[in-house]
């Protein structure tokens, strides 16, 4: 028995990249007294679990001799992931958090998919604060035009990075009022029916502050985001941002650390603009600091000399994700 199960776990859910036993799929392996195996499983879809018989049984009855098998899904699964071809691909998913709005989630966004792209990776970014999105105005994307190839949505390209946003389907400077359902048929459309490249290695995720709805449904439509909470260092804005980590968490995804931005100012010496006593984020989050960004003074948020503060960051992201 110990020898099928240490042969079956490692077994690899294609469609996912994850184990058996990463995904606690094996829920129990008996052998009757006429040498049949009989094995159960969980927590996997049914495509899924159809995939893996032929393996499995080849496993049992030509490798190990076993004389017959049968193999029950007992719990099917139910997740979007199959309607959704973005969580079968090898695309990762980075969202950008924090409590409190305006402390740069949009512009650290932007940063790190053009540092990212820098990089050599191909990236894409879902701007999933539909209610002020930022994403375009930050690439300096005008007008508003989202097209459409068999009702799917066709990503806007600008600098080699694949874009959408609620901004690039509403006429500028209209306010967005939609109700929860409709914010929710958006946010599907930008994960499930939207033209990605099949090929992208990374989406950065935008999202609005808090914990509200889109926090919510983001665990829908993409099964493993990891986290980034930005924060400046003042007392209110790491406080709150321990909220949206500890609800990300709740949520089951897992933080990759904190960046902290516009947490000083260079003025031949460094001078945190807030002046507060350090408040330990990483700790209560149990993460890390993945760096800081200073408070840039005058106009060009994107790119130039500040790139190389981006680049840095992302290779600390790199790092914790590998
Ligand atoms: N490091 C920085 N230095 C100076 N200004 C910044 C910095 N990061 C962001 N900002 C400015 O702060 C404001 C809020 O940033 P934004 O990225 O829109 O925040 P959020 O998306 O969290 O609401 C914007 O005006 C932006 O230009
Ligand atoms: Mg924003």
């Amino acid at each position: 028995m110990k020898q099928i199960l240490s042969k079956i776990k490692l077994l690899k859910v294609n469609e996912i990249n994850k184990t058996l036993q990463e995904l606690h799929a094996i829920s129990n392996v008996s052998i009757s007294d006429d040498d049949i195996v009989d094995i159960s499983f969980t927590n996997l879809t049914k495509t899924q679990f159809n995939n893996l018989k032929r393996e499995i049984t080849k496993i049992v009855k030509l490798d190990l001799g076993h004389k017959g098998i049968k193999l029950t899904l007992k719990e099917e699964k139910e997740t979007v992931e199959e309607e959704n071809p973005l969580n079968s691909r090898k695309t990762k998913f980075i969202a950008i958090e924090s409590g409190k709005g305006g402390v740069g989630k949009s512009t650290i966004t932007a940063n790190l998919a053009l540092s990212f792209k820098r990089k050599g990776f191909k990236v894409g970014i879902i701007d999933c604060d539909i209610y002020g999105p930022t994403i375009p105005l930050l690439f300096d994307i005008n007008d508003c035009e989202l097209l459409m190839k068999e009702e799917k949505i066709i990503p806007y390209v600008k600098d080699s990075i694949q874009i959408v946003s609620a901004a690039l389907l509403i006429p500028d400077n209209r306010p967005i009022m939609w109700r929860a359902p409709m914010l929710n048929k958006l946010l599907s459309t930008f994960f499930n029916d939207t033209l990605w490249n099949e090929d992208l290695d990374y989406i950065f995720i935008d999202m609005p502050p808090g914990t509200g709805d889109v926090s919510i449904d983001l665990k829908n439509f993409v099964k493993d985001a990891k986290v980034i909470i930005v924060t400046t260092n003042d007392i209110v804005a790491s406080k709150i941002a321990v909220k949206a980590g500890l609800g990300a968490i709740e949520l089951g995804h897992e933080i990759l650390g904190v960046i902290e931005n516009m947490s000083y100012i260079y003025n031949n010496e460094k001078i945190n603009p807030f002046n507060l006593k350090k408040f330990s984020i990483e700790k209560e989050l149990n993460t890390v600091i993945l760096g800081s960004i200073p408070f840039f003074i005058g106009s060009g948020l994107i790119e130039d000399k500040r790139k190389v503060f981006y680049d840095i960051l992302g290779d600390h992201i790199l790092e914790r994700l590998n």
